[in-house]
């Protein structure tokens, strides 16, 4: 197969732990051939979507870790499967490159994830469609609103709906310390909507990935524990990340959601599930595949190539 990778610039890839490298390191080991772009190197052009793509060979060398091939413009339908792996922010351009995958796809590309579908699930605001699984949560920018929620829980989690890796989160306990300054900063004065939820006290053994692949579960989840007193678990964030097995209720979570995300056409999807609530539904480009596998032998690049190979 010929795969293109639509992901960040390969020179910032930190191999040790990356899951789109694992994914190509898998993808060579069975014979395909790989390619990678940026969301830049992407037009319509004369009614069809092309891409300027260098193929890919991997040298095993830890540091000079890729060689590229000559750049080719390519239409995305040439290509067996198109892997979205590029990282938030989610903002307009990232929407803009959604639309031209769609049309890639009319076209006769097969795209992964489903574009239409990674816009369509925010990955904060998709627990709403769970709510049986969430913890109390507020999506506003409404300040009075805010004030009222904080009043009935006296301990807050406040974010942006478009982060990731942490940045933008904010806890507020008892004392309300903060919490005027923290709206105001995450809102811009009432200008932008964000999420607030109740605090999880089981934050403190981790929140926990987990990923649905194919529409399967895999077994183990990836706790990431927050350190030196930061609420905040993300890896990019110091949490250590700790494998563990999924237990009853992570396993109830996951297992609901993982046919309903792949009828929708999400092929990989990282659930947060903080204690007993679901906190997020990440479709953009979903981690943790090297530590999980590192931890537990689960190998989890294997279990997706195997998924993307059954899927075209
Ligand atoms: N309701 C909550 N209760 C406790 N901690 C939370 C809650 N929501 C988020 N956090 C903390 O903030 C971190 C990041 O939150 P998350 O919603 O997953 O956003 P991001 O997109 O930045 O990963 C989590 O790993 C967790 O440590
Ligand atoms: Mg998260």
């Amino acid at each position: 197969m010929k795969i293109a990778f639509l992901t960040d610039p390969l020179s910032q890839f930190k191999i040790y732990k990356d899951s789109t490298y694992a994914m190509m390191l898998e993808s060579v080991k069975r014979g395909h051939q790989i390619y990678a772009f940026e969301p830049q190197d992407m037009a319509l052009d004369q009614g069809a979507v092309w891409a300027k793509v260098s193929e890919i060979m991997l040298t095993g060398d830890t540091h000079a870790w890729y060689q590229m091939g000559a750049v080719q413009n390519l239409r995305l339908q040439e290509f067996d499967a198109v892997l979205q792996r590029k990282d938030p922010p989610f903002d307009m351009e990232y929407i803009y490159a959604t639309y031209l995958l769609d049309l890639a796809e009319q076209q006769g590309a097969r795209v992964f994830n489903k574009p239409s579908a990674i816009r369509d699930h925010n990955e904060k605001l998709s627990i709403a469609q769970f709510p049986q699984f969430t913890t109390p949560t507020l999506v506003t920018r409404d300040e009075a609103r805010i004030r009222a929620f904080f009043q009935i829980h006296r301990d807050i989690i406040l974010k942006p709906l478009d982060g990731m890796g942490g940045a933008g989160i904010f806890r507020i306990r008892e004392d309300g310390m903060n919490l005027g300054a923290v709206i105001e900063g995450l809102t811009l004065n009432g200008q932008h909507t964000i999420m607030v939820q109740k605090y999880i006290p089981e934050i403190v053994h981790g929140d926990k990935r987990i990923l649905l692949i194919g529409g399967k579960v895999v077994p183990f989840a990836l706790a990431r524990i927050p350190q030196n007193g930061e609420v905040r678990g993300n890896l990019a964030a110091g949490g250590v990340g700790v494998a563990q097995r999924l237990s009853a209720r992570d396993l109830e979570i996951a297992e609901t959601l993982a046919p309903i995300v792949a009828q929708r056409g999400l092929l990989l999807v990282g659930l947060d599930v903080i204690g007993n609530c679901l906190t997020e539904v990440n479709v953009t480009s979903p981690t943790c595949f090297q530590e999980i596998f590192q931890q537990t032998g689960f190998d989890v690049a294997a279990c997706f190539v195997d998924a993307l190979e059954a899927a075209i």
